[in-house]
């Protein structure tokens, strides 16, 4: 399977934050955004990642994460010059995907939970068609919104409601099987212009081939799109790391329990940071999981 980050957009909305910097390199509190969503497919155990962006931003992506080789990875890049959209990131990524399943997440969701791992994997083993992954909201009406029956069964699907059917998003995370690039060719642009994601779950919705995860309230699923948003999910980073002594998303951490990397490599990635405390962190699990 392979993965792509849609780190796109203008960013308009945290203006004028963003006015020369690509919101995707914000700070999520120890780190820049873009490690959180990495770590999700890291977690699912993709290593060849596709990042999306615009030609300003890419630079400095390709800058932080280079060829992704340092984590055990293949990370190449493809830009995005108009926002056309989510399910043009299937467009512009249909080489990568060669064909095959892809799981495509946006370059501003931050998951955390116990157990995502196994969920992740799960759901990569049981793909057959698309599997969303819902998570209860407070205002329905910000997000793409699946429906479910008694049995927990998808049935309806749509986007922004402005009178939802249920409090439960569609986050930005989506599994999908090798039909999604020809799906995302055959739609047609929405009212707004774009290539909405939410019309190629509908497809697969209709031929009674979408399925959806939900995460509970157990889980935290954050999205970093407004000022308030982003300060949010930083605080929250924040609470839990300092509590348990953790780092969420710490990329280099995944790479070193994955196996993709060895003790000495992640300890001299440590050492190239050694003055912030993320550096040092990274010596500390090199040393305990050496
Ligand atoms: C997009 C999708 C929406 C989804 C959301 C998750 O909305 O269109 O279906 O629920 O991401 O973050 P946007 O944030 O681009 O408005």
């Amino acid at each position: 399977m392979k993965g792509i980050i849609l780190a796109g957009g203008s960013g308009t909305r945290l203006y004028p934050l963003t006015k020369s910097t690509s919101k995707q390199l914000l700070a999520i509190y120890d780190k820049p955004m873009v490690y959180y969503p990495l770590s999700v497919l890291m977690l699912a155990q993709i290593r060849e990642i596709l990042v999306i962006s615009t030609p300003d931003s890419l630079p400095a992506l390709r800058n932080l994460l280079s060829d992704g080789s340092h984590l055990g990875l293949d990370i190449t890049y493809a830009e995005q010059t108009e926002p056309r959209g989510i399910a043009d990131a299937l467009l512009i990524g249909a080489d990568h995907i060669d064909g095959g399943p892809s799981a495509l997440i946006l370059g501003d969701n931050l998951y955390h939970g116990a157990g995502f791992s196994r969920i992740l994997r799960a759901s990569r083993e049981r793909l057959d068609g698309c599997v969303l992954f819902g998570y209860p909201v407070s205002d329905p009406e910000r997000y793409g919104i699946g429906e479910t029956d008694d049995r927990g069964n998808l049935v309806s699907i749509e986007e922004k409601p402005l009178r939802p059917r249920s409090d439960n998003a569609i986050t930005g995370l989506y599994f999908y099987d090798s039909d999604a690039v020809e799906i995302a060719r055959g739609l047609a642009p929405s009212a707004r212009g774009e290539l909405e994601i939410t019309d190629v779950n509908r497809h697969y919705l209709k031929q009674g081939r979408a399925s959806m995860f939900r995460l509970g309230r157990g889980f935290t699923w954050l999205d970093a799109g407004t000022h308030d948003s982003m300060l949010a999910a930083g605080q929250y980073v924040q609470v839990i790391e300092q509590r348990q002594g953790v780092r969420v998303a710490c990329l280099e951490e995944i790479a070193l329990r994955l196996g993709y990397i060895d003790a000495d490599a992640c300890h001299r990635l440590g050492e190239g940071m050694k003055n912030s405390e993320y550096g040092r962190y990274l010596m500390q699990i090199a040393q305990s999981l050496g």
